[in-house]
């Protein structure tokens, strides 16, 4: 696991920008896995400034994203489908047909779970960006899964909820449940690039990099993958 910490989230999201801009540049139709939240923002905003001068472009790119909540509609302004339109996939040229989410509108979730967990089979991200929540899980595995799970349906933890609340009206308005690539979906990506900021990760990183690999943790299972950049930033970095 290569760790670097960066000043600050500018400085995160530049050398995640040129992590990401160097691989399209090396495959042109590179499968990228994304993810949503408050940390990738800043990462898509200078994906699509470099996009705009020329730089790179997403024509033959195909993306996967980590997860999607259950019980909003893709137009719903929360749902990450939304999110990924608006944050990225509007500003550049990548083909709609070429953007994957888990469709948690569909009449059949765990059917849905099996096309998806299909669809990583052939779409295996070359880099997977992941994002960490406070108690420590990726995509929305929350502690206690297996590290052997595929795409499947979960019940998000009240801690999950509350961290989710400040993005949303009031806290009985977050989705409780959602569907997540499993863990070793995500353990099957090329690459691996987590990024992370702010004090109330910093607990989360301390137990990834210095705990035991344990499902307790569950980014902690990245210490077994052989390709995982962490770039995380001064205050992320506080505990370690
Ligand atoms: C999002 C995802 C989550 C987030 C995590 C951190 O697609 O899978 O694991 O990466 O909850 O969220 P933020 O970045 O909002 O702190």
């Amino acid at each position: 696991m290569k760790i670097i910490i960066a000043k600050d989230y500018d400085e995160m999201s530049k050398i995640a920008t040129e992590i990401v801009a160097e691989q399209i540049l090396q495959k042109k139709d590179s499968i990228l896995g994304l993810a949503t939240g408050t940390t990738p923002l800043g990462l898509y905003k200078k994906l699509i400034e470099l996009y705009k001068s020329g730089r790179i472009s997403f024509k033959d790119v195909k993306t996967v994203n980590l997860d999607e909540y259950v019980g909003l509609k893709k137009d719903d302004k929360q749902s990450y489908d939304y999110f990924m339109r608006k944050n990225l996939f509007e500003h550049i040229d990548i083909l709609p047909e070429n953007t994957h989410l888990p469709n948690t509108e569909a009449k059949d979730l765990e059917k849905e779970c099996k096309r998806y967990t299909k669809l990583l089979e052939t779409l295996t991200p070359d880099i997977q960006i992941l994002g960490i929540g406070s108690n420590g899980h990726i995509g929305f595995n929350e502690p206690g899964t297996s590290f052997d799970s595929h795409t499947h349906i979960v019940n998000l933890t009240q801690s999950t909820i509350k961290d989710n609340s400040r993005l949303f009206d009031s806290i009985d308005k977050v989705p409780t449940k959602a569907i997540t690539m499993g863990m070793a979906d995500i353990m099957k990506a090329k690459k691996i690039l987590l990024l992370a900021t702010g004090k109330n990760k910093a607990n989360a990183i301390k137990n990834m990099i210095k705990g035991d690999i344990s499902q307790d943790c569950p980014a902690s299972s990245l210490n077994l993958h052989k390709n995982v950049t962490v770039i995380i930033d001064k205050d992320a970095s506080s505990e370690l």
